[in-house]
């Protein structure tokens, strides 16, 4: 059951009393079924000749038809007008948002780090607010990822947005989000992910002043769960946790923007009801939140750690079996008990490239210069680890057992170098230096 979604453009107060009210279907990739009036979902077919209550039946599909079954991602949607009745859509002006394939810049071997994005000055919703900072693969081909900060102090108010060339994984940092789906309404706080799949329109409402954050466009293959292999039926990011809205729908019939991206680029339209009209759906293809607090840690309880796959929460396969095309891997709070162990991150060079960026307090391989809303950007092959004091520490640390539980870091791994933006290469807020970080690791060889 759902509800009529309430309170457009009532400001920061309105969508936190929403966002409060707010109940969900559980699970991951399961079947969901959900109705905000009682008898709008058909029973026992898709596509009856009328659809209850005068709605139009319309697939969402988000694998191709013949994808075996449990790749398989679709929803069927009831809604108070088809999609396809809109009117055509005309280019507008991409402002900070870049897509694949990411050629404004040269591929940089250098390890890349920023400070937080500044909080725009001038009224800036969550779509104007996107800052891309890089990525790989390529829109048209399905492949690849676009990284992406934001920052905005406004809610969208009459206009929504869908991205065709991708899923959107959004990682708030500060401020909590409100996002009312065509499938309804979710809310993502600092701490949790919201996921909005490829195509599903949305508004984005603050429920703070302010919002900031990171989102991995994913424009390869659906995220889903890892394969736990050895690890069990249980573990990790486990599927109960994740959350899909219930229905509940607009009734506006007044002008709302439709700004879809396509391609790459930023496409409007104007239509003359809200599209966010859907009254009850049933599928598996669709939005959900999850809080990364809940994530399962799981690491050695003998000596050394674990490759940091451990931690993955969601991942984007690709045909070749075992490579993701990006994984998102979270570092949670966690007990540290590696005995003769050097227990943060080692040393490393990785054929994959990490992005990484921090919601919550301090990450373990970086002493400083790395602060909540701050990112980093390893690419293939360039070397990387903690910096002198950690190492120097770590390497003197009494091996008690240790809990590391202030910090929330995460990464979006990509298999591809991340090209980056001139926009991010030039910004105020990227930090010059950072190599110096690795300065001063003493030679410590006696033969
Ligand atoms: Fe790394």
């Amino acid at each position: 059951m759902g509800s009529t979604q309430d309170g457009v453009g009532n400001g920061v107060e309105a969508a936190r009393k929403a966002a409060e009210a707010l109940t969900y279907s559980s699970g991951f990739g399961n079947e969901h079924v959900s109705e905000a009036v009682p008898g709008a979902l058909p029973v026992g077919r898709n596509s009856p000749q009328r659809a209850p209550l005068g709605l139009y039946a319309e697939q969402l599909s988000g694998t191709a038809f013949t994808e075996p079954r449990h790749h398989n991602r679709r929803s069927w949607l009831y809604r108070i007008r088809p999609s396809a009745a809109h009117p055509p859509f005309y280019r507008i002006d991409n402002k900070h948002l870049r897509s694949a394939p990411f050629t404004e810049a040269v591929p940089d071997p250098n390890r890349l780090r920023w400070n937080p994005l500044p909080v725009p000055q001038e009224p800036t919703d969550f779509l104007d607010g996107l800052v891309t900072v890089g990525g790989n693969g390529d829109v048209l081909q399905r492949t690849g990822v676009g990284i992406h900060w934001y920052a905005a102090n406004r809610s969208m108010t009459d206009r929504v947005f869908s991205d065709a060339d991708g899923e959107l994984l959004i990682v708030p940092e500060r401020g909590g989000l409100l996002l009312r789906t065509e499938l309804g309404l979710l809310r993502a706080e600092p701490g949790h992910i919201a996921l909005i799949p490829r195509g599903v329109r949305f508004r984005v409402e603050l429920l703070d002043a302010e919002a900031r954050g990171y989102v991995c466009e994913n424009y390869g293959q659906p995220f889903r769960l890892p394969d736990l292999g050895p690890i069990g039926a249980n573990g990790l990011a486990n599927a109960r946790d994740f959350l899909a809205p219930v229905a509940a729908y607009e009734d506006r019939q007044e002008p709302v923007e439709v700004v879809s991206k396509f391609g790459g680029g930023l496409w409007t339209a104007t239509y003359d009801h809200s599209p966010l009209d859907v009254v009850a759906w049933h599928g598996n293809y669709v939005p959900y939140v999850y809080d990364l607090h809940r994530f399962n840690v799981i690491g050695s309880i003998s000596y050394d750690h674990p490759d940091p796959s451990i931690f993955t929460v969601l991942t984007s396969p690709t045909d070749t079996p075992g490579l993701a095309g990006v994984d998102f891997v979270v570092f949670a709070p966690r007990w540290l008990v590696g005995e003769d162990t050097f227990r943060p991150p080692y040393f490393h060079r990785n054929v994959m490239s990490e992005f990484m960026g921090l919601v919550e307090g301090a990450y373990d391989a970086k002493a400083e210069g790395f602060v909540p809303g701050g990112s980093s950007l390893h690419n293939m092959m360039s070397a990387h680890g903690p910096d002198r004091e950690t190492f120097d520490k770590a390497s003197a640390a009494e091996l008690k057992p240790q809990k590391v539980d202030d910090g929330l870091a995460f990464m979006f791994e990509t298999r591809w170098p991340v090209v980056p933006t001139t926009q991010a290469l030039h910004a105020d807020h990227r930090q010059q230096g950072y190599d110096a970080v690795w300065q001063g690791l003493e030679r410590h060889f006696r033969a």
